[in-house]
């Protein structure tokens, strides 16, 4: 265990749930990200990829799992295996491409050789250099403790006392996979996008709750037509409801129907519901979100589930956007954050549809995303405003609807129905302490589980 026990003393005193203030110094402290690597990325079952990524024997995807990578591998029987991407000689990474197709993989420094299974097969010299007395079958590449899948995404965790990754997920994070499984049969667009941010990584991820800023924030993707536009509004131009209210005012409005779900291990989801997302959406887009009405679907999510218009989020780091992406924020320092993009398609889409939703998705999200350029301005000032001598005294506010969440429990979720609100952003908070504090997962569980109140 790292000399971390001073921070776990502190962490009620940093993170105050019942004020809803943080100290600005989780956004950047060096000690603990540590904590945050070894604690939670070090135990959770983190998203690595789509099955549809690999689909052949010897396809690999490299992905992040705190600090190590690990190559997700399409094995010769059709399971996946994911390894740690480090050499057992004498750690070179075994590989150097992001995705792929290999029939094993040679070590560039001194040519080990592992084949898909992470087996060690060759090594230059065994007998001139090793007198053949190495023992191969003890430098095999390291393998992530537990791999499973749900609905064809991949998961992993470096844990082997970690719970089943159904039981993880929960009803709360299965539903929100589910936004993108149960359109169908999909795959990821081939390329996966990836873009660099100077943000603590818990930025962005609480920002997926967030429905307080886009009437400012993203005030020049309505200038320009993505969302929205309140001037639109005021000249008396702009789109309208079915029942002819203004969509930028509606968007401001406090009785906007929002819901909050809040689950075990720090997973929730936020933001507008269902109905009140449909509302602002002319008539003409709205087959977007005809997948709902499949009948796998409408049995998949239940009525708690089909409730969702908002942003569902797996704790740690991976959110599901209404557009079918998956994003995932990698922290890889304090106060450096990659953000990595993943978007589905459905295999049967015509062709002209299938183009249509990937424009949509790089225009709204990712390197050419207009909202997430924006939103990354905001994170990274917020990240440097933790350094501050004197700002980072200043504590960050969450205050929002705070004491008022009313929690309900039904058909396995837990929810809370509120106008614009912060608790899931400190629900996710809440969590986040937790992960630091407890290294037991049933005190984990028992801790992040929702009561009755936020
Ligand atoms: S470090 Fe990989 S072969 Fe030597
Ligand atoms: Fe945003």
């Amino acid at each position: 265990m790292t000399a971390t026990n001073g921070i776990v003393d502190k962490l009620d005193e940093l993170v105050n749930t019942d004020t809803g203030e943080l100290d600005r110094r989780i956004f950047s402290d060096e000690e603990i990200f540590d904590l945050e690597m070894e604690r939670i990325f070090g135990r959770a079952w983190l998203f690595l990829c789509h099955e549809s990524q690999i689909p052949k024997r010897g396809d690999f995807f490299e992905a992040p799992m705190g600090r190590d990578n690990v190559l997700v591998v399409r094995q010769r029987d059709g399971g996946i295996k994911a390894l740690v991407n480090t050499c057992t000689h004498r750690g070179n990474a075994v590989c150097r491409a992001e995705e792929g197709n290999v029939r094993n993989f040679m070590c560039t420094y001194h040519g080990w050789t592992f084949d898909l299974a992470g087996e060690l097969v060759g090594v230059p010299g065994m007998k001139e250099f090793y007198n053949d007395e190495l023992d191969k079958s003890k430098y095999p590449l390291r393998k992530v403790a537990q791999l499973d899948t749900y609905k064809g995404f991949v998961f992993a965790t470096m844990d082997p006392e970690a719970p089943p990754l159904a039981e993880f997920l929960g009803r709360t994070g299965r539903i929100g996979l589910d936004q993108i499984a149960e359109r169908g049969d999909v795959e990821v667009v081939p390329g996966i996008q990836k873009f660099v941010l100077n943000t603590n990584w818990k930025f962005p991820v609480d920002n997926t709750f967030d429905y307080y800023h886009p009437q400012i924030t993203h005030i020049s993707a309505q200038a320009v037509g993505m969302i929205p536009s309140a001037a639109d509004n005021i000249d008396g131009g702009g789109a309208k409801t079915p029942e002819g209210k203004d969509l930028a005012v509606q968007r401001l409005r406090t009785d906007t129907e929002s819901v909050v779900m809040l689950a075990e291990y720090g997973h929730a989801i936020s933001g507008p519901t269902f109905e009140a997302l449909v509302s602002v959406v002319p008539p003409s887009s709205r087959g977007v979100f005809a997948w709902r009405e499949r009948p796998e679907a409408i049995a998949a999510l239940g009525p708690v589930g089909q409730m969702v218009g908002g942003h569902p989020h797996i704790f740690p780091n991976t959110w599901i956007t209404v557009g079918a992406q998956l994003s995932l924020r990698v922290p890889r320092s304090a106060t450096v954050t990659e953000v990595w993009w993943f978007n589905f398609r459905n295999r049967d889409d015509t062709p002209e549809n299938q183009r249509a939703q990937l424009q949509r998705q790089i225009h709204m999200f990712g390197p050419a995303g207009f909202l997430e350029q924006e939103d990354g301005e905001n994170w990274s000032q917020s990240t440097l405003q933790t350094l501050g001598g004197v700002a980072r005294d200043i504590p960050q506010l969450l205050k929002m609807g705070l004491g008022r969440g009313k929690i309900i429990h039904e058909d396995g979720v837990a929810r809370i129905e509120a106008p614009v609100n912060e608790h899931a952003q400190l629900w996710t908070y809440l969590a986040w302490k937790e992960w630091l504090k407890r290294p037991s997962w049933e005190q984990l569980r028992d801790n992040t589980t929702p009561g009755e109140h936020l």
